[in-house]
């Protein structure tokens, strides 16, 4: 699969989503981080606002819901637009039935498993999941170091995804940077989040066509 990359709008201005939005014409996606000070410790924006931005661009939008419960707040955020609604392992309860759910009303479902969640343990629900979401830093916060920990992972979760046989793209968030980035690549990923990288350069239109670059060759 072509390479996507994600831009993490928890690095742009919150005060200005829809310029922000529009500073990234060339992004695959748009990644929305929900967080609600429980799951993590950090609190951002939720389905209000989610609205509010699928009315503002055509990017699809990517939401990545770092929340307790997400087997009751997953399906609206697919009800309401969002192309692509991730869940964590680490606080779902009913992953099978929610993972239904999301893709029931036309989204794609994603999985998400924190650094040290093993991956091996969830090889039976790949056919449940369009996306798995591999954290290359702990949830909660932009800008922090990539942890090279991951790697070995990226890798075993991309031969489990060989082994089913169907396609569940392989997403990486948190540190994905110009120096970190074709690591992940060569390790299985395709589709990279990028927070910092992208809304912290000068041009973030040419932060993801140098990403992309990198993450292709
Ligand atoms: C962290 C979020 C990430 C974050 C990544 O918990 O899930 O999406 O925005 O930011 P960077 O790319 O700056 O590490
Ligand atoms: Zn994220």
């Amino acid at each position: 699969m072509a390479v996507q990359i994600s831009p993490s709008i928890l690095s742009a201005d919150f005060a200005r989503l829809a310029d922000e939005a529009a500073r990234v014409p060339n992004a695959d996606w748009l990644h929305v981080d929900v967080m609600d000070n429980h799951f993590v410790p950090n609190l951002t924006i939720g389905l209000p606002v989610v609205e509010a931005l699928l009315k503002a661009t055509s990017t699809p939008i990517d939401c990545h819901l770092m929340i307790e419960d997400p087997d009751r707040w997953a399906p609206a955020y697919a009800e309401v637009g969002a192309g692509s609604v991730t869940i964590h392992a680490e606080a779902a309860k009913a992953p099978v039935r929610t993972l239904r759910q999301i893709r029931a009303v036309g989204a794609r479902s994603g999985f998400a498993l924190n650094p040290s969640t093993a991956v091996e343990q969830y090889e039976d629900l790949l056919p449940e999941i369009d996306m798995l979401l591999l954290m290359t830093v702990e949830p909660g916060f932009g800008g922090q170091k990539f942890l090279d920990v991951v790697l070995p992972k990226i890798r075993r979760a991309r031969e489990l995804i060989a082994r089913y046989g169907g396609e569940v793209w392989l997403q990486v968030d948190g540190g994905v940077a110009a120096d970190t980035i074709e690591r992940c690549a060569e390790a299985g990923a395709d589709v990279f989040v990028a927070g910092s990288a992208v809304y912290g350069a000068a041009d973030p239109s040419a932060a993801i066509d140098h990403l992309r670059e990198l993450a292709t060759t």
